[in-house]
């Protein structure tokens, strides 16, 4: 039996526990009244930031849909270990390429020093500068499935015996991975201050540019354009367990990158705010530059069914539909569907997964709209 108190510890028999005789006891006292009778909580009083609002009180909602991102988030519920992992043993070993197997470690590479990031980004420079719990509890839900993502990596670099140290360390040697990274962390730097006050007008615009950046370029773009070289592999029937896997994570990520778009738009709302346009742009052509060496170091040398140029194509297209969700300049005019398979991805439904790796259904899932 799992002891709760030492849960790594090897469980020993529980001797039964001697019957004892009971106490009188002393009847409860009446709760104390309060010291003063506060107000009750308006909706009207919660903003995003800077709110006026009992923090510790969830109803009245203000925002009622953030209330609903959260169950939302509920209905993809999984972990790694549901995922046969068996038929991508031997898919690594004696299938994939040269060029296949430099593209799947160093999209892995990337995406477990992504998702700590991002995990970081949400539970330690965003959470608490939130001042309506509704928000605060989708996040911690978000912080939960970061952690969850970062496991789901870890337990691919581990069944398919790769080496692990190694994998955590690229992103530190390869500099096409590095100049995302830095990108990312130059954001969280500039938010993760002790001396922060939102009430600051050009605090608040960065703060809001770094929100931007996170839901928009880093999970609404660069994640969701980043599975799909692991997705090129599973159209042909190649590491089918990976796909399915990051296939989870991607719906998680998209609910991320909606929630956030939607709490930015909210801030833009309550303060009058709106980003300087080049400024903005700035940050779409410094992504899509990184986008680029990360793409011609990936896919050096082609594979079948997948290249650079879509993988850059789509990451524009994708950028300008997460600048119209904005209501900002798409950054990119014209950019075309290089990957038309890619949004299907993000909304197939667990049931017509055709792999059966699992036995489960989503039918609450399949009902959403993941994107
Ligand atoms: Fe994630
Ligand atoms: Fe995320």
């Amino acid at each position: 039996m799992l002891d709760w108190n030492d849960p790594l510890a090897t469980p020993t028999p529980q001797p039964a526990t001697p019957a004892t005789a009971s106490t009188p006891t002393a009847p409860p006292s009446p709760p104390a009244a309060p010291a003063e009778t506060l107000a009750p909580v308006r909706a009207e009083d919660k903003r995003v930031v800077n709110g006026l609002a009992d923090i510790n009180q969830l109803a009245p909602f203000r925002y009622p849909w953030a209330w609903e991102f959260f169950l939302n988030a509920n209905r993809n519920h999984w972990t790694p270990l549901d995922i046969n992992m068996s038929r991508d043993v031997q898919d690594y070993h004696h299938r994939l390429t040269t060029e296949e197997r430099h593209v799947y470690e160093n999209v892995l590479a990337y995406l477990t020093t992504a998702d700590i990031l991002a995990m970081r980004n949400v539970g330690l420079a965003v959470m608490e500068k939130m001042s309506a719990p509704e928000l605060q509890i989708y996040q911690a839900r978000q912080v939960y499935e970061e952690a969850l993502h970062t496991w789901t990596y870890q337990h691919c670099i581990e069944s398919l015996g790769l080496d692990q140290g190694e994998i955590y360390n690229r992103y530190r040697v390869v500099p096409a991975i590095q100049r995302k990274i830095a990108i990312a962390n130059r954001r969280l730097d500039s938010v993760l201050r002790a001396d922060i006050d939102l009430r600051d007008p050009a605090e608040l615009d960065n703060f809001l540019l770094a929100y931007v950046f996170f839901a928009a370029v880093f999970e609404g773009g660069w994640f969701y354009n980043g599975f799909s070289p692991i997705f090129a592999l599973q159209r042909r029937g190649l590491m089918t367990g990976t796909a399915e896997q990051l296939q989870y994570i991607m719906r998680d990520e998209v609910l991320h990158c909606a929630f956030g778009i939607r709490t930015c738009k909210q801030i833009m709302e309550e303060n009058a705010l709106r980003p300087d346009p080049a400024a903005v742009q700035a940050m779409w052509e410094e992504a899509h530059d990184a986008e680029r060496d990360y793409a011609e170091y990936l896919l050096r040398d082609p594979i079948l069914g997948y290249n650079a140029e879509d993988h850059l194509e789509q990451f524009r297209y994708i950028a300008n539909r997460r600048a119209r969700q904005l209501g900002f300049e798409e950054p990119f005019p014209g950019a075309r569907n290089a990957l038309p398979w890619l949004d299907e991805q993000a909304n197939l439904r667990k049931e017509k997964n055709f792999f059966e790796t699992r036995v489960t259904e989503y039918q609450t899932g399949g009902a959403l709209r993941w994107d």
